[in-house]
């Protein structure tokens, strides 16, 4: 009997041409019942896709799906790092973390994707939507003896090697948002989590999570509270999301490579030269405390320096739970 999962992959499958496609025909083509393939159909529209049927003609996708493949993926992307690709998971961060507190064997550089999560993890306690097959997902794990301190400015490294990747796509339209989001027209189109575990041995463990908007379907757009755009509003065909994850690895390994030589200090220059807010009013909330004034840029702590107009001083924003307002919102 083919296991469930894999009847539910089949149908994205056939589905993912964005044809129609028989009710009848993919019953056949997997010895189950018509009615079963309903409810399997009610199962995949609940990890995000936007399917419809119409009577007489079978299922339909609103839009055609790229779908990851890790041969191809591999091809792409020579490298020793292992790669892992699943379909459905709660989180790719909290599956790092899972394995390490298991003592799995990790390697840096170790990464984890998926078509889909199910707890998809934002900043601040946020959910990060991720419908199947529609975005990038991914989690790497860094290793470090240099403690926690290093996980704000890796952060600020890794945006400018996510902005990258788009702009090789979109145009120079990618710009930084302090700490670490990835904007496109001041909307939002990506996003890095790192979360730290374990530091007992010395040694500090990072997760380095990234979320990259492709092609949002509509269903899941309802549940974003902020602006946010997506690749393939920006390109004129869509975008094939196995090309742009082996330039997406890539990039990273060139930022980290220099990151792990020179920490910020080769990289804070890059990072000014995307800020979306530069000399632009800014507010820093911290907690209750707010402040105003003209963001200038990071420096090579990855700090955000911001000039106090009232008093023509500069102050420091460091990471945290710092965020950053436009002073016009
Ligand atoms: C943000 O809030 O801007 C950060 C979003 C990070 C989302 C990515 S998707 C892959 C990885 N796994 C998660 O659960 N979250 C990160």
């Amino acid at each position: 009997m083919t296991p469930e999962s894999d009847i539910k992959l089949h149908i994205i499958n056939e589905l993912s041409a964005g044809q129609f496609v028989s009710g009848q025909e993919l019953a056949d083509s997997m010895s189950v019942t018509r009615s079963a393939i309903a409810k399997h159909i009610k199962v995949i529209k609940e990890l995000g896709l936007d399917i419809y049927s119409v009577k007489g003609k079978g299922y339909r996708l609103s839009e055609k799906l790229s779908l990851l493949d890790l041969e191809t993926i591999k091809e792409g992307y020579i490298a020793n790092n292992p790669i892992e690709l699943h379909h459905v998971i709660d989180s790719t961060n909290a599956y790092l973390i899972r394995s390490l507190r298991e003592n799995k064997n990790l390697i840096n550089g170790h990464t984890v994707v998926a078509e889909c999560q199910t707890d998809g993890r934002g900043r601040r306690g946020r959910a990060w939507v991720s419908p199947f097959g529609s975005h990038i997902y991914m989690s790497r794990y860094y290793q470090t003896s240099l403690g926690l301190s290093e996980a704000s400015g890796l952060s600020l490294a890794i945006g400018i090697a996510v902005a990258n990747s788009i702009n090789r796509f979109v145009g120079n339209k990618a710009k930084l948002k302090w700490p670490n989001d990835v904007l496109v027209d001041n909307k939002k189109i990506a996003g890095v989590l790192i979360e730290a575990e374990g530091q007992s041995d010395g040694m500090c463990h990072l997760i380095i999570g990234i979320g990259i908007n492709i092609q949002m379907p509509k269903d899941s757009s309802l549940k974003i509270d902020q602006p946010w755009t997506d690749i393939n509003s920006n390109v004129d065909k869509p975008m094939d999301r196995n090309l742009f994850l082996t330039y997406l690895l890539s990039e990273i390994d060139i930022i980290m490579c220099t990151f792990r030589e020179t920490r910020l200090d080769a990289l804070y220059d890059t990072w000014n030269k995307m800020n979306a807010y530069k000399d632009k009013g800014v507010k820093v909330i911290s907690g209750r405390n707010v402040r105003e004034g003209t963001c200038l840029g990071i420096d090579s702590t990855g700090a955000l320096l911001v000039n106090d107009n009232l008093t023509n001083t500069v102050f420091k924003a460091i990471g945290g739970e710092v965020s950053l307002r436009a002073a016009n919102q």
